[in-house]
């Protein structure tokens, strides 16, 4: 048995725990492992296929990043080819992958990514590809599993940048506005700004009214509370309006958005007149160690990818269905972003507790 790991689009800390227990696993099987090198690129004759042995996935759990490295823009049905005056043009090139992954003997591949992995895993699977895959984002929006790896990591992140702006932002008598990920979903922002006791979230799932936020503020002011946090997730946006776009995002790639933080930062200081920041936490997010909790979930995950081959479970995805690793077919969890309930405990919990949702 030859099995193959990929990993694509944007990184998570854990990733690197997934491949060692897949590939420790897979090993301890007797089956060989390769690792396709920056998402499908090294099966598309554009990077290296390399061997994973016990001793290239040594000492890796603990590390951010991928060895195999990541793509957001290698998706094999619509693959840039360079043309001859020079200019790309995405090509449907997945039966150039299929003959790739035949010559090189891969009985099965474990496809570790986020809703587009898990997109193109689910078209690769009706070409006759045998996928299993490992759900990643640290936004948290994957369907089916109740958390992602990575996600706990981007909270504590999030978390120390929240513990630190409330000693900046008391010694001033400001206003500090922080942008976290979440382009679709606001679980970093909740859970990172419930923890940290922010004054407002705000998230995508509930579209602000800026004269709330302010009222918030104010209210804060009147009780001799002078300074307020805010925490924004990068796809909130008002009621009636729509979340911010970042410039020109590169051939291939999803509509960047962001800049959230500065717009709200600017109203609140104009409404209120008081001195307003903001802050962009961005990528530091999804860099650095995973925490414990990502590492052994991360690990789970890769054991699980390995049995549900030995299983022949193709064209399926592991997730925690807490307390327990299950598998569950790629068809039910695409195309479906997990949101925050607006009526969920935390959110619930967040309110009793006095933050504002701007809302
Ligand atoms: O992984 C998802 C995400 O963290 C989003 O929240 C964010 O919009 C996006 O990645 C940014 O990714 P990149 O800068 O790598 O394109």
């Amino acid at each position: 048995m030859r099995i193959a790991i990929s990993t694509g689009g944007g990184d998570a800390p854990g990733l690197n725990a997934v491949i060692r227990a897949a590939a420790l696993s897979a090993i301890n099987r007797g089956w060989e492992v390769l690792g396709i090198k920056r998402g499908f690129a090294g099966l598309m004759g554009e990077d290296e296929v390399i061997t994973l042995t016990k001793d290239s996935v040594r000492g890796i759990a603990h590390m951010g990043g991928t060895i195999l490295r990541s793509t957001n823009r290698g998706n094999p049905f619509f693959y840039p080819r360079k043309q001859a005056d020079g200019t790309f043009k995405e090509e449907d090139r997945s039966d150039e992958l299929m003959e790739n992954a035949t010559r090189l003997g891969i009985d099965a591949l474990i496809s570790i990514g986020g809703d587009g992995s898990l997109d193109i895993a689910r078209r690769l699977c009706s070409k006759g590809m045998k996928i299993v895959c490992v759900p990643k984002t640290i936004d948290n929006d994957v369907s089916g599993t109740v958390t992602t790896f990575g996600f706990d990591t981007a909270v504590n992140t999030a978390l120390d940048a929240i513990d630190r702006l409330h000693t900046t932002a008391e010694s001033h008598d400001r206003v500090m506005v922080m942008e976290v990920m979440g382009r679709d979903a606001g679980f970093i922002a909740l859970h990172a700004g419930v923890a940290g006791t922010a004054d407002v979230i705000l998230i995508p799932e509930i579209p602000y009214d800026i004269g709330k936020v302010c009222e918030k503020i104010r209210a804060r002011d009147a009780a001799g509370r002078l300074f307020s946090i805010v925490i924004v997730a990068e796809g909130a946006f008002p009621r009636g309006g729509a979340s911010h776009t970042l410039g020109e995002s590169m051939p291939g790639q999803a509509r960047r958005i962001g800049g959230v933080a500065d717009a709200i930062a600017r109203e609140i200081q104009t409404i209120t007149g008081k001195e307003t920041r903001s802050l962009v936490l961005g990528h530091l997010q999804r860099g650095g160690m995973p925490t414990g909790y990502d590492r052994l979930l991360a690990t789970r995950f890769g054991g699980a990818a390995v049995r549900a081959i030995a299983d022949e479970k193709w064209g399926q995805m592991v997730a925690l269905q807490s307390p327990h690793i299950v598998t569950i077919p790629i068809d039910e969890v695409l195309g479906e972003v997990k949101r925050v309930d607006p009526t969920h405990d935390v959110v619930q919990t967040a309110r009793a507790t006095g933050i504002s949702f701007g809302d």
